[in-house]
């Protein structure tokens, strides 16, 4: 506004008249008010708005977050559920299952390649044992094996551990299923039914199995 008519300074320098202030004061009057110092309340309608979104985002994932549980694959089920949901059959692919539990309890050993480890572990990929009589392999997993065997012509001798208790039916027979399917093998499924009698069957068994034993198993 400097130096323009209705600037009070210039006006009072320039001798401006009594009408002419008002003028300019009714020009000054129309004009928006000064800025205030300090902080204007937020709109209530704003704070309605955002307070709505935070609690809509907080249920939200405390309903599907799975409780940022990392073996939560579905965001949809809950913790809780996820044994019931490893346990059923139904619910899971035998072959996801299967590759599962061979991470969680054989890798180690047999390696993710199924090749195992020279002089340590026998090898799963193109193993004879694997790709033989079901009987054998779910004997195995279920109490153990040990004493010298000969897996592709090479001799091993080791014990394996039994993973009878700590695996269920469906668990073993679907890991069986994906060792004899996986690394170029090609043996029939293992059903959960076949572990099931078999466990029954070799209950009272103590211990490990040597390999001649198993041999045989026709
Ligand atoms: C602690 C190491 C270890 C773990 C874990 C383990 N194994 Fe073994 N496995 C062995 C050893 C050692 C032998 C050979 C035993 C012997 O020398 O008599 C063997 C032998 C075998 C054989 C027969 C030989 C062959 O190579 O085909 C199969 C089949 C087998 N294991 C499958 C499994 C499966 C399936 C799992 C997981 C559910 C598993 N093993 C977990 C160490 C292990």
């Amino acid at each position: 506004m400097n130096g323009g008519p209705s600037d009070p300074l210039s006006l009072d320098q320039a001798g401006a008249s009594d009408e002419q202030l008002q003028r300019v004061h009714a020009i000054l009057l129309r004009e928006k008010p000064e800025p205030t110092e300090g902080y204007s309340p937020l709109p209530l309608l704003l704070l309605g708005l955002m307070s709505a979104f935070i609690l809509f985002s907080a249920i939200y994932l405390g309903r599907y977050s799975g409780g940022f549980d990392p073996m939560v694959y579905d965001e949809r089920i809950p913790p809780g559920m996820l044994v019931d949901n490893a346990a059923a059959p139904v619910a899971q692919d035998p072959k996801v299952l299967g590759q599962r539990i061979f991470t969680a309890n054989c890798a180690a050993c047999h390696q993710v390649t199924g090749l195992g480890l020279p002089g340590a572990f026998p090898p799963l990929a193109g193993s004879e044992w694997v790709a033989g009589p079901d009987e054998r392999i779910i004997r195995i997993v279920l109490s153990g094996l040990s004493g010298p065997v000969t897996v592709k012509g090479s001799p091993f001798n080791l014990a394996m551990p039994s993973l009878g208790p700590s695996l269920k039916d469906e668990q073993l027979a679907a890991v069986l299923t994906y060792i004899r399917s996986e690394w170029g093998n090609n043996a029939p499924a293992v059903s959960p039914d076949k572990v099931k009698e078999i466990r029954a069957a070799v209950a009272g068994h103590p211990g490990p199995w040597a390999p001649e034993e198993l041999l045989k198993i026709p």
